[in-house]
C-alpha cells in the first residue's frame, strides 16, 4: 500500500499531508496566512512566499511525527509546482525535491488544479472516469472532462473574474474582509435574493463561457445607491452566481453524451458553498447524474489532494525529474484556446 508526502504553497495556505492508497489521510497540517494578508484585503505574494518558507518545514516534520513514520516509508513526496504565486510554489517545490534527494525517493511535480480536479476521487472511492467537473476557486472557474489522469478537457472557463474572485471582491464591496466566501454566504443567508436585481452575465449565450466581472460592478452600484441591506446584497450576488453557474453547466452539459458521465462533480474552494452545492446537486439530480462534493475541507487548498494526485500518478508508472520546473502559468489542458483574463492567479 503506498503512502505519499503531499506539500501545498501555491497560494495562501501552507499545508503538508500524508496520504495512503486506500484513501487514509494518515496525518495533515493546514498553516493559513489569512491573519497575514488580512490588513491588505488580498493576498500579498511576497508575505506569502516568506510565510511559506518560515512554515513549511516544521509542517512536514508535525506530520511525519503524527504518523510516526520516517521518510524512508514513504512511498514518493509530491508538492504543487503550479500555477500559484511563483515564490510560494518555488519554496514547496525545492523543499520536495531536496526531501526526494536526501531519501531517494520519487518525486512528482503536480499541478494545483489536477489536485483540485482528482481531490472528489479521494474522497470517494466509486467515482469512476469520465466526469463533468466545476472548478471553482479563488483563481480559477473551469468546466472540464475529466477523462482519466491526466485527461482533462476544459469545456469553458472565465472570461474575466473567478468565481471565488467575484465572492471576494463582492464581499470586499460589503465590508466583510478577507477572504470573503465565507463570510458572504454567512451574510446571505439572512438576505433575500429577491429584494435586488442583478444581472446574469452570459446567461443563455451560445459560447461556452463564464463571465462575474459584471456582476460583482453591479452589486457595486446597488451598493452605493444605498437603498438596500447588506444581507439582501449577499443574497441577491449569491443566487445570480449560481443561476450563472447552473446555466453554463446545463450549456455544458447539453453538448455531452450524459449517459457515459459516472457523475457531476465540483471541487475548490467555492465547492464549500452550501448554496451552491444545493443547486448543483438538483441540477444533477435533473440530468439523471450522480452528485459528489468533496468534503468542505478537502475542497479549498490542502495538501492531502496534492498527496491524492501523486498516489494516483505514481500508480500510473509516473514521476517527474528532478530539475523539473516551477510553473507560474500551467493549463490543464493544454489544447485550449487561451481566454481573455482567465487563470490569472492559483
Ligand atoms: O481553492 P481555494 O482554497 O484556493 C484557490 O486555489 O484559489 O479557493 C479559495 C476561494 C476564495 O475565493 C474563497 O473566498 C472561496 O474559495 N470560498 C468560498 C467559500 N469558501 C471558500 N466562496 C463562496 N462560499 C464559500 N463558503
Ligand atoms: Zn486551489
Amino acid at each position: 500500500m503506498s503512502i505519499v508526502l503531499g506539500l501545498e504553497s501555491s497560494c495562501d495556505e501552507t499545508a503538508a499531508a500524508l496520504v495512503r492508497g486506500d484513501r487514509t489521510i494518515v496525518a495533515q497540517r493546514i498553516a493559513s496566512q489569512d491573519e497575514a494578508h488580512r490588513p491588505y484585503g488580498g493576498v500579498v505574494p511576497e508575505i506569502a512566499a516568506r510565510a511559506h518558507a518560515e512554515t513549511l518545514t516544521p509542517l512536514i516534520a508535525a506530520v511525519m511525527a503524527e504518523a510516526g513514520i520516517g521518510l524512508d516509508a514513504v512511498d514518493a513526496i509530491a508538492a504543487t509546482a503550479g500555477p500559484g504565486l511563483i515564490g510560494g510554489v518555488m519554496v514547496g517545490l525545492v523543499t520536495a525535491k531536496a526531501l526526494a534527494m536526501a531519501a531517494s525517493k520519487p518525486l512528482l511535480a503536480i499541478n494545483h488544479l489536477e489536485g483540485h480536479a482528482l481531490s472528489p476521487r479521494l474522497a470517494d472511492a466509486s467515482l469512476g472516469f469520465p466526469y463533468l467537473l466545476l472548478l471553482a476557486s479563488g483563481g480559477h472557474c473551469q468546466a472540464l472532462l475529466v477523462e482519466g489522469v491526466g485527461a482533462y478537457r476544459r469545456l469553458a472557463t472565465t472570461i474575466d473574474d473567478a468565481l471565488g474572485e467575484a465572492f471576494d471582491k463582492t464581499a470586499k464591496i460589503l465590508g466583510l474582509g478577507y477572504p470573503g466566501g465565507p463570510a458572504l454566504e454567512a451574510l446571505a443567508a439572512h438576505g433575500d435574493p429577491a429584494a435586488v436585481a442583478l444581472p446574469r452575465p452570459l446567461l443563455g449565450s451560445e459560447e461556452p463561457h463564464f463571465s462575474f466581472a459584471g456582476l460583482k460592478s453591479a452589486v457595486r452600484r446597488a451598493h452605493e445607491t444605498a437603498r438596500h441591506a447588506d444581507a439582501d446584497l449577499a443574497a441577491a450576488f449569491q443566487q445570480a452566481a449560481i443561476d450563472c453557474v447552473i446555466d453554463r453547466l446545463r450549456h455544458a452539459l447539453a453538448r455531452l453524451d450524459t449517459t457515459r458521465l459516472s457523475a457531476l462533480v465540483v471541487a475548490g474552494g467555492v465547492a464549500a458553498n452550501r448554496a451552491m452545492r444545493g443547486a448543483l446537486g438538483a441540477l444533477a439530480g435533473e440530468q439523471g447524474l450522480r452528485f459528489i462534493a468533496p468534503p468542505p475541507a478537502l475542497c479549498t487548498d490542502n495538501a492531502a489532494m496534492i498527496a491524492w494526485a501523486g498516489i494516483e500518478r505514481l500508480a500510473l508508472g509516473q514521476s517527474d525529474p528532478l530539475d523539473c520546473p516551477a510553473r507560474p502559468r500551467w493549463p490543464l489542458d493544454a489544447e485550449a484556446e487561451v481566454v481573455r483574463g482567465a487563470g490569472v492567479k492559483a
